[in-house]
């Protein structure tokens, strides 16, 4: 039986705050043409305090769900990525089924930073397969203004980051039009987890709060960013050959490349070292900065809602983050 899964609705929502280059000028040892030059960004959106993730989250996933054109009671299973959630614990794919009055479904969250779009799509993908499931509502939202180390210790971080959320629903597609996931890969590295993260709070220090440890900045996002850099240049390219190599394509076929987009350096590099045209490559980083997990959803929707995509494309997806972990996803739109 064909159990092919398909993407069959999209939406993103980001908060209406907007700050630009000038404005984080103002709060921070920057500039405009520091940050335009060295990551491509001019602006990103904040949300304001009191509005959680979960928020973002549903608002992408109320837009999904009409995209798809179906009950949101159809929905059997929810997969939540972010790595900001509302909660030390729980997740907040069950604050996504609370808010959505969804039935009482399973929920599962990944914690695959960067990544964590294509690893939600991987699961989808397996559960549907199987026969598991038949609609999955996936969200991918992030909250990272709230917590940005602004010192110049976090500078080369905190400009990069912005708020925002997309969803999708992946549907068991019972056609045979070909339309749908092909593969996915993914990858993992921990020896590199310092290279980029969040240490603290942590459960090995008692008590997990302290002023010490409030003081060591652990609580602030950390980056080495021309580590990070390097690899995310490196990686995402060889998940992209491997998903070429397995579903017998060539770089040529790919008539989209929606890279993760954490610096349109990086995007552009991984472009080159593929030697796919700029023109084919979905880049908005200008407008959202780096939204972690929602990054590829928001990219995707954007290109789909103005008919840069098209039914019957091909579209590559790739990822790379904290962890380290990347992937890749092909898809038939
Ligand atoms: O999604 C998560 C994955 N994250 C990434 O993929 C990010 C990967 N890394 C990067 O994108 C880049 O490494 C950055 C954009 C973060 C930094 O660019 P860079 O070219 O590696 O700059 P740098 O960190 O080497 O800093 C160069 C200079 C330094 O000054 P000196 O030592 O040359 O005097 C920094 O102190 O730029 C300074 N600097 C800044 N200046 C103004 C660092 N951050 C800032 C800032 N504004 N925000």
């Amino acid at each position: 039986m064909n159990r092919k899964a398909k993407i069959t609705g999209i939406g993103h929502y980001v908060p209406p705050t907007v700050i630009t280059n000038l404005d984080l000028e103002k709060r921070m040892n920057t500039t405009d043409e520091w940050i335009r030059a060295r990551s491509g960004i001019e602006e990103r959106h904040y949300a304001e305090a009191g509005v959680g993730t979960s928020d973002l989250a549903v608002k992408a996933a109320q837009l999904a769900i009409a995209d798809a054109g179906i009950d949101k009671d159809d929905i059997d299973f929810i997969i939540a990525a972010t790595i900001s959630p509302d909660h030390y614990f729980p997740g907040i794919g069950v604050i996504v089924q609370a808010k959505l009055e969804l039935p009482t479904i399973g929920a599962l969250d990944v914690r695959n930073q960067c990544s964590g779009f294509i690893y939600a799509l991987a699961a989808a993908d397996s559960f549907i397969s199987s026969g598991m499931y038949k609609n999955i509502l996936i969200v991918a939202a992030e909250i990272q203004s709230a917590n940005l180390d602004y010192s110049d210790d976090g500078r080369d971080l905190a400009v990069l980051f912005g708020d925002g959320a997309g969803a999708v629903v992946v549907e068991r597609n019972d056609s045979n039009d070909g339309s749908g996931i092909l593969s996915t890969h993914l990858y993992s590295d921990g020896r590199y987890v310092p290279m980029l993260w969040m240490e603290k709070p942590s459960p090995k220090d008692r008590p997990i709060f302290s002023e010490e440890t409030l003081k060591s900045g652990g609580f602030f996002p950390q980056m080495q960013g021309k580590h990070v850099f390097k690899n995310a240049s490196e990686k995402m390219p060889e998940a992209v050959r491997a998903a070429l190599e397995q579903n017998n394509l060539t770089i040529e076929d790919v008539d989209h490349l929606i890279p993760h987009q954490a610096n349109d350096r990086i995007s552009l590099m991984v472009a080159h070292n593929l030697k796919i045209p700029v023109e084919k490559v979905i880049r908005n980083i200008a407008r959202f900065g780096n939204t972690t997990a929602a990054s590829i959803p928001i990219a995707m929707d954007e290109a789909i809602k103005s008919n840069r995509i098209k039914k019957g494309d091909l579209i590559m997806l790739t990822a790379f983050g904290s962890g380290y972990t990347w992937a890749s996803a092909a898809l038939r739109y």
